[in-house]
């Protein structure tokens, strides 16, 4: 018999359009942890509501996007299971079971607790959902009994927090969780076309929708290294974004380009034009494919229920066990 394959599990919120970002810091890390692993993505859409729920978010859409977005990057619905949080309830049930075991302290003290209400100052979300947000996110991971969740370094407080009620609950009950381990991807964060962290908030994403047009355009107002005023004065490709995204995207070039630029062989307008063909290479086929999707929703609303089935039979299984050992 094959060994049986660890399980990963990861989730995104569905908030708008995913951009680069997403992609080289999740989705292509996502992509092939499909080879190795039996793989759970999923919608966290309770989790968006959280932070936005005076926003009136289209969730409907946003969830068939996000969705068009992963599997026109690579996940591959054979694969993997691509599911919607609220569309298997176990999630809400050992959210509650794990909330009458976690210590108000342990949430309390959750450092992306208060700095989220600090960012978000012009949104009311001292709530008690928002501070129960690690407790559903460690649900969403002990349901499958993850071994592995790949996240980014910010998400770190919170498996820490899943790992602290599985202790808890297998000592209170019996060993009945596995402690999830993070997934770290070692991809620096990507830079957004101002040189500031990539981010919607910002308006300086470039999104895995944007047509060749709207791509150039962006890649045309990328800032450069502001002492290179002349094309023949000599650059220095570290400060630069442009050079940042070579490193990312055109990794065969990017020592020549780094080269070049500081002997002014080459100009900041060839410079991008280069790094537009890199990116429209890359983009081009996700867009398409994306919006080949779109078209049907029908049959993306198929692979939704399909991966909602396989989710709710493994979280229905982990229910059984849970209510047991917790003698209810
Ligand atoms: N909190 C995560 C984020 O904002 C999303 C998320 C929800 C998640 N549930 C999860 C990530 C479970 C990993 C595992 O990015
Ligand atoms: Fe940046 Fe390229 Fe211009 Fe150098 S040549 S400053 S790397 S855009």
């Amino acid at each position: 018999m094959e060994p049986k394959k660890k399980i990963v599990l990861s989730g995104m919120r569905p908030t708008g359009e995913l951009h680069l970002g997403h992609l080289v810091g999740a989705l292509e890390n996502w992509v092939k942890l499909q080879d190795e692993y039996q793989t759970f993505y999923m919608v966290a859409d309770w989790h968006a509501i959280s932070t936005a729920y005076e926003d009136k978010l289209d969730l409907p859409n946003l969830k068939l996007e996000i969705i068009a977005d992963w599997l026109a990057c690579g996940i591959d619905p054979q694969r993997s299971a691509i599911f919607i949080q609220s569309a298997v309830k176990e999630h809400s049930e050992l959210h509650l079971l794990l909330s009458m075991i976690t210590p108000l302290a342990w949430v309390e003290r959750n450092p992306s607790f208060k700095e989220t209400i600090q960012q978000l100052s012009s949104k009311n979300i001292s709530t008690y959902g928002f501070l129960g947000y690690p407790v559903l996110q460690a649900a969403d991971i002990l349901l499958y009994l993850a071994d592995l969740v790949p996240v980014g370094i910010d998400q770190l407080p919170h498996l820490e927090l899943a790992r602290e009620i599985v202790r808890r609950f297998n000592y209170l009950y019996s060993d009945t969780f596995v402690e999830p381990q993070p997934l770290l991807t070692n991809t620096p964060k990507l830079s957004g076309i101002d040189k500031r962290k990539m981010s919607k908030s910002y308006g300086n994403c470039i999104n895995l929708s944007e047509t060749e047009q709207s791509l150039k355009t962006k890649i045309n107002s990328m800032i450069t290294d502001p002492a290179r005023i002349k094309r023949e004065d000599k650059g220095h490709p570290e400060v630069c974004t442009v050079f940042e995204y070579h490193s990312c995207f055109n990794k065969s070039e990017v020592s020549q380009i780094s080269e070049d630029c500081r002997a002014a062989k080459i100009g900041c307008v060839q410079c991008k034009k280069n790094l537009f063909e890199k990116l429209n290479d890359l983009i081009t086929p996700i867009r398409v494919k994306r919006s080949e999707l779109l078209a049907k929703p029908d049959d993306l609303k198929d692979i939704i229920n399909d991966g909602n089935k396989k989710a709710r039979n493994a979280a229905s299984a982990t229910m059984e066990i849970v209510r047991k050992n917790m003698n209810l």
